[in-house]
């Protein structure tokens, strides 16, 4: 920690409720926020699980009228925005209540700026480039893993470039966080796993992130512990609250870590297959974790080692780094392989000559830069072969 003492760091949060129940605050919350009318963004298979239609009538209790817009698909595309945003304008709303995993939540935050901004979302790319906050916005996760709940980030797919921009701005970061881990008991065992491995890939990049600080090495280091002592669990019992709970906490965690630390090459990479062949998120990010971690590991191996004891390594000081590294690896592979990752970036439709064009994305993400290790192109591509 000492490094630390003398580099200035800032930190965002929102405000947040964690626990069972949380969800059911929404009418409450959004009564304090003199919310009249809610633009409601979900997903279609959430609205058949029946939690955009609880919130609704939370809100009913209180008096707050709202309309609902379902119309988001998984990697969140700018149209689907500029769609939610006329809805937002149409109905008159005065606030943005997100039920969802990222896609809705990422989507609602970029909804809530277009309208306020009265500009296209893709104009609002990169980091502090957008002038006005949204609109009051309360976001209530249905996944423990995105933390878009938490932090500065938004992710929308541009689908003429094919790529992902990320917004990063403290305007992302919502009002409320209302975090009920009873939400997540119906993620069947492969969501659970890709959205438990995107919560560790969070803390992991934080963790090592060139803009790491005392504040998110703390949040980062546990939320890999919690990772290691409730995945598997949650994996094999999606009914286990503990587990459950106990996962939603690290996302939480991990999310304040990465908010405020911003990420590296596993999210750079991860956003270009994203953008390029609208491939799920989590599930690239578990496929390519432990490879980047094969690569970094050289250029910060106590932290690298800190997190394989997190994972349960037996790792003690001064052991040589080739062994701490193996040992380190082991961890991480362990823990997919457990939770039953196996699947490879082939096998989801990636070819030899999509290589360049990906690696040559992800090395434009903003991602990249925070990743303590700077890789070459023909590292980048070799990174995506390995994962093949
Ligand atoms: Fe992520």
């Amino acid at each position: 920690m000492g490094k630390y003492t003398d580099e200035l760091r800032k930190f965002v949060a929102p405000e947040f409720v964690f626990g069972s129940g949380a969800a059911l605050l929404a009418g409450q919350y959004a009564a304090n926020l003199s919310i009249k009318k809610a633009l409601v963004v979900t997903g279609p298979h959430l609205e058949a699980l029946g939690w955009p239609g609880k919130v609704v009538d939370s809100l009913k209790r209180e008096g707050v009228e709202s309309v609902v817009f379902s119309g988001v698909t998984p990697n969140p595309r700018d149209h689907e925005v500029m769609a939610g945003a006329e809805l937002y304008l149409r109905e008159n709303c005065d606030s943005i209540v997100a039920v969802g995993g990222g896609s809705p939540m990422d989507c609602a935050k970029a909804i809530g700026v277009v309208c306020t901004n009265h500009q296209h979302v893709l104009e609002f790319e990169g980091v502090d480039n957008v002038r006005h906050p949204g609109p009051p916005m309360i976001c209530i996760p249905t996944t423990a893993g995105t933390a878009a709940d938490i932090s500065q980030f938004c992710i929308i797919n541009a689908v003429e470039r094919k790529v992902k921009i990320a917004i990063v701005s403290k305007t992302m970061v919502p009002d409320v966080a209302l975090i009920d881990p009873a939400l997540t008991v119906s993620m069947d065992a492969k969501l659970t796993a890709y959205t438990g491995v995107d919560a560790l890939t969070h803390a992991v990049e934080a963790y090592v992130s060139n803009a790491s600080s005392a504040v998110t090495d703390l949040n980062a280091i546990e939320a890999v512990r919690l990772i290691h002592r409730h995945l598997l669990r949650a994996v094999e019992d999606p009914k286990d609250m503990e587990a459950r709970s106990g996962m939603m906490l690290a996302s939480t965690y991990a999310g304040l870590a990465f908010s405020n630390a911003i990420l590296g090459a596993v999210h750079a990479m991860a956003h270009s297959l994203g953008g390029l062949l609208d491939l799920p998120h989590g599930q690239c990010n578990a496929i390519l974790l432990d490879h980047v971690v094969d690569f970094n590991f050289e250029a910060v191996p106590e932290k690298y080692s800190d997190l394989g004891r997190a994972l349960g390594a037996d790792i003690s000081t001064g052991m040589p780094l080739d062994e701490a590294r193996e040992a380190t690896l082991d961890a991480f592979r362990s823990l997919k392989q457990a939770v039953g990752i196996k699947d490879n970036l082939c096998e989801l439709g990636m070819s030899a000559d999509d290589v360049g064009l990906l690696a040559e994305n992800a090395l434009m993400d903003a991602c990249m830069l925070t990743n303590p290790k700077q890789p070459s192109i023909g590292e980048v591509m070799g990174l995506y072969e390995e994962a093949c």
